[in-house]
């Protein structure tokens, strides 16, 4: 049967019928919140390279993190700023770090709302690479020890999710084994496992002070060509205890997505990085696309690729909108 027996149109022709028969469905349930935290007090600055987004200290981040929760959304993620920077990254596990203070003050107000936490030395290391230097390069082994201390601190400080972004080998594992070892039984991991070396991180870098102060983050970041070392990456990952498993970024990237969701049974998360979220901004105010609209898009496109959560700086927006 064809034409003019089935015209497909007919299921477009009100928004209600559309509504009717939409195959994806975006809520704010499926979103995870970015925000950035340093040390101080009553600090609230906007920053440049990030539009709406801010950097907070650890009190004045409970008022925001309220606001998140009173939209529906789940989950919000920290990422820490250094306030002093060294060779290991030490401050990254400090009790009292910007991350942790964070935690505790969150968890005391909102203790509903999750708090996910970004896992990575690249913000806290001299270097700014996301783990420990030797001779110019990155030691995998001695990193994973030390984002295992400070997965450990999160937990301690009430985080309910650990986010590794480093993408060192066996990271997942050696994190799992010290949350065991000291009773976080319950704490989940949501692995950046195909975190791909992308210029699409460019605004981010500004946000947490973190380029590197040489090379790149090509020999442990993944190389944008490829698609089975992804499928291998989340296999490790999984098998090493992870309970979610992300991709990012998301736009180039919605095959991983998809064939990642396809192979395997675990929530699968996909990151709207910086650098696409400031693409749709600097086209809108170039007055080419409409921002809602693209916005709705580009998160449909997510969730239709198979993402069950999106880690989106336009999760407070597209509550709003999705009511
Ligand atoms: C830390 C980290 C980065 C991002 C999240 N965690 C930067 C990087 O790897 O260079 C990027 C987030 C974004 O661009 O929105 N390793």
């Amino acid at each position: 049967m064809g034409y003019p027996d089935i015209r497909m149109r007919r299921l477009r022709s009100s928004e209600t019928m559309r509504r009717l028969v939409r195959e994806t469905s975006l809520s704010a349930d499926d979103l995870i919140y970015p925000l950035f935290v340093k040390l101080g007090e009553g600090v609230k600055e906007p920053i440049a390279s990030l539009k709406g987004s801010f950097h907070f200290s650890p009190d004045t981040i409970v008022t925001e993190a309220k606001e998140v929760a009173s939209l529906g959304i789940p989950a919000v993620i920290l990422f820490g700023v250094a306030g002093a920077k060294d060779e290991n990254g030490s401050e990254a596990w400090a009790e009292d770090g910007a991350v942790q203070l964070a935690i505790k003050n969150i968890k005391q107000a909102v203790p509903g709302l999750l708090v996910a936490t970004d896992v990575c030395l690249c913000a806290y290391t001299e270097s700014g690479h996301c783990g420990v230097t030797k001779d110019e390069k990155i030691d995998n082994d001695a990193t994973c020890k030390l984002l295992a201390k400070m997965a450990l601190s999160h937990a301690q400080a009430g985080a309910d999710i650990v986010g590794p972004s480093d993408m060192m080998d066996g990271r997942v594992g050696y994190i799992r084994q010290t949350l065991e070892e000291n009773g976080f039984d319950e704490v989940a991991i949501m692995s950046y496992s195909a975190k791909y070396a992308s210029a699409f991180y460019g605004p981010f870098r500004d946000v947490a002070d973190s380029t590197p102060a040489f090379g790149d983050r090509r020999s442990y970041q993944m190389d944008a060509a490829n698609i089975d070392q992804a499928i291998e990456e989340v296999a490790q990952d999984i098998e090493e205890g992870a309970d979610i498993v992300m991709v990012k970024p998301a736009l180039c990237y919605l095959d991983v997505i998809c064939q990642v969701r396809a192979e395997f049974d675990c929530p699968v998360a996909a990151y709207f990085v910086s650098g696409e979220y400031m693409m749709l901004h600097a086209a809108a105010d170039a007055g080419l696309l409409e921002l809602e609209r693209a916005m709705l898009e580009v998160h449909y496109a997510m969730k239709r690729a198979g993402a069950g959560i999106i880690i989106t700086y336009y999760a407070k927006e597209l509550a709003k909108f999705l009511g």
